[in-house]
């Protein structure tokens, strides 16, 4: 019987940068919305870059990288994913991490794990269909998701400094409303479904 966590914030978020690049976009926006968060949330990267391609044949024995990722998931409250949308959906370095931590079968990372989805583009579309594949393979994966508000930012020249302050006000705010309406959320989930603390799981 797995021990029940007193769900009291602060909460800790690991983060997905979907985009592996170098300049990516996706990564600034991503401190962005660290900068805006409420106080409430402590945020941690979980990197992606280092993964092999997943194999089933890899079950029976994860490999150190497979079984970090694994582990940085169950060690959060939640998840955020921060990701591009590359031919019209989410790049497949993120859709192999996603892989990695649903599988062995029977012990999906991602079960039961509140999630919300965010994604820039510099494109007008926002990452809105990438975000509509992600939220498919999320459901899939039985996380709770976070569904409104949603949030395609159109990242035009300037908009995010080096420093990760957003220069428009007006978004600005949204982004602020979003990351207080996903602490409101995580709030919820974590009241209402009892989680297993990650020593048990
Ligand atoms: C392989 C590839 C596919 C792309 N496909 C899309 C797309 O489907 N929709 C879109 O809005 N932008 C697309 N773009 C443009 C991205 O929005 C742009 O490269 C952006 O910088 C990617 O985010 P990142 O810098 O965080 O990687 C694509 C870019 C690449 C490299």
């Amino acid at each position: 019987m797995p021990t029940i966590q007193h769900h009291q914030p602060p909460y800790s978020v690991g983060y997905f940068v979907g985009s592996l690049a170098t300049n990516s976009i996706n990564r600034m926006l991503s401190q962005a919305l660290i900068r805006l968060a409420p106080v409430e949330l402590e945020f941690t990267e979980i990197p992606i870059r280092d993964l092999p391609l997943y194999s089933y044949d890899f079950d029976a024995d994860y490999p150190p990288e497979g079984r970090a990722l694994k582990q940085s998931i169950e060690s959060v409250d939640a998840v955020l994913f921060v990701t591009p949308e590359y031919n019209r959906s989410i790049p497949g370095g993120l859709k192999n991490a996603i892989d990695w931590a649903s599988r062995p079968w029977g012990e999906n990372s991602f079960s039961g794990k509140p999630s919300a989805v965010i994604g820039g583009s510099i494109g007008a579309i926002g990452t809105a269909v990438a975000q509509q594949n992600l939220r498919s393979v999320l459901s899939f994966c039985n996380s709770p998701q976070m569904n409104a508000p949603e949030a395609y930012i159109q990242i035009t020249d300037g908009l995010i400094t080096d420093d990760g302050d957003v220069t428009n006000e007006g978004t600005a705010e949204f982004l602020r409303d979003y990351m207080n309406t996903f602490l409101q959320f995580i709030t919820r989930v974590l009241t209402v479904v009892p989680q297993p603390r990650s020593s048990d799981t």
